[in-house]
């Protein structure tokens, strides 16, 4: 069944069910709602017991899933709520459950956020310095553009963006601010830039200044630590991943249980973790999907499954 709409279409959908659903009456969140493509496919696996609570922290991904999802909705299956997934356990307490049996990650933008010119996510659109997925936070792109130190924008440029030019284009932005709209500073960045790298280097400025305002980085650190006691055992979490910040904390996460991807070993040289690697390999898209929907070229799917911790200590930051 092909789950896109005009909103969003799902990335690697198929090897998101057959990985992340191990029990048809389980209990499963989709932390990144959008347009409800991987949502909707998930309560067609389910059986009717089967339940998902659904997150998301954009009032159009809200709106957008709600009309699509009123049948599940009005069934119980499908609850939606409006929120960061790094709150995803407080969300679910307050709905009375605890634990999980599995966990969806669809990390990054929408196609909405990214074709809608006034959301200010595209560097090809003209509109307003905005990048924000939650409209109701205060800072915005424009914030950042116009208010960081020369120095504060360089590393966001580099740090979010891996980009190295990123000194040379901090201090054509600080030169040529106010900057206003998303045309003005993609100007900005294209006139900095090498003249044989300016798509590139546009892309991973705008994805930088993309995670700095969303704190995206810091919202899937929070969240990987905190799967650990919200999933069952034999739960699992599932990622997917659209550049390599992001893949390579999926990855040590799932590979060591910490962020840093130490691994520890107990005294007979068995790993100490609470994770089971289900994808020793990132899962990418084929060529059929990848022409029917580019933007799943740069997908990385990566499940783990929660394990007995009878050796394991949880000794994250967060406990
Ligand atoms: C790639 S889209 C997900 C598309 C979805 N899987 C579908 O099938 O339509 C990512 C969505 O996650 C949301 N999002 C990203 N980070 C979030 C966070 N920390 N908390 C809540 N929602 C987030 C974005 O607003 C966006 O709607």
């Amino acid at each position: 069944m092909n789950y896109a709409s005009g909103y969003h279409a799902p990335v690697l959908c198929n090897a998101v069910l057959k990985g992340l659903i191990t029990r048809t009456d389980g209990v499963y969140v989709d932390g990144t709602l959008g347009g409800g493509g991987h949502t909707a496919a998930m309560l067609d696996e389910l059986g009717a017991s089967g339940r998902v609570f659904a997150i998301d922290r954009d009032d159009d991904a809200i709106a957008e899933a709600s009309t699509r999802l009123t049948a599940e909705l009005e069934s119980g299956r499908l609850t939606i709520l409006r929120g960061n997934f790094s709150e995803m356990g407080s969300l679910l307490e307050e709905k009375g459950v605890n634990q999980v049996d599995g966990i969806l990650l669809d990390l990054g933008v929408s196609s909405h956020q990214l074709d809608e010119a006034d959301r200010g996510f595209s560097h090809r659109l003209s509109g307003p310095l905005d990048m924000r997925m939650d409209q109701s936070q205060d800072d915005d792109a424009a914030e950042l553009v116009n208010q960081l130190e020369e120095d504060q924008l360089a590393n966001v440029i580099y740090q979010f963006g891996e980009e190295r030019r990123s000194r040379r284009i901090a201090r054509a932005i600080v030169r040529a601010r106010p900057i206003l709209s998303t045309e003005q500073l993609a100007d900005v960045v294209r006139s900095a830039a090498e003249r044989d790298q300016r798509s590139k280097t546009l892309a991973r400025v705008f994805q930088a200044l993309r995670i700095a305002v969303n704190g995206e980085l810091d919202a899937l650190d929070e969240t990987l630590l905190r799967s650990t006691n919200l999933l069952h055992t034999g739960g699992r979490l599932a990622i997917i991943s659209y550049h390599s910040l992001e893949d390579r904390r999926a990855k040590h996460f799932m590979r060591s249980g910490n962020l840093k991807g130490e691994i520890l070993k107990d005294f007979f040289g068995n790993r100490i973790t609470p994770w089971k690697e289900i994808t020793r390999k990132a899962i990418v898209a084929d060529e059929s999907e990848v022409e029917q929907n580019p933007r799943s070229r740069s997908a990385r799917l990566r499940i783990a499954e929660r394990v007995e911790d009878s050796a394991y200590s949880v000794k994250s930051s967060l406990n």
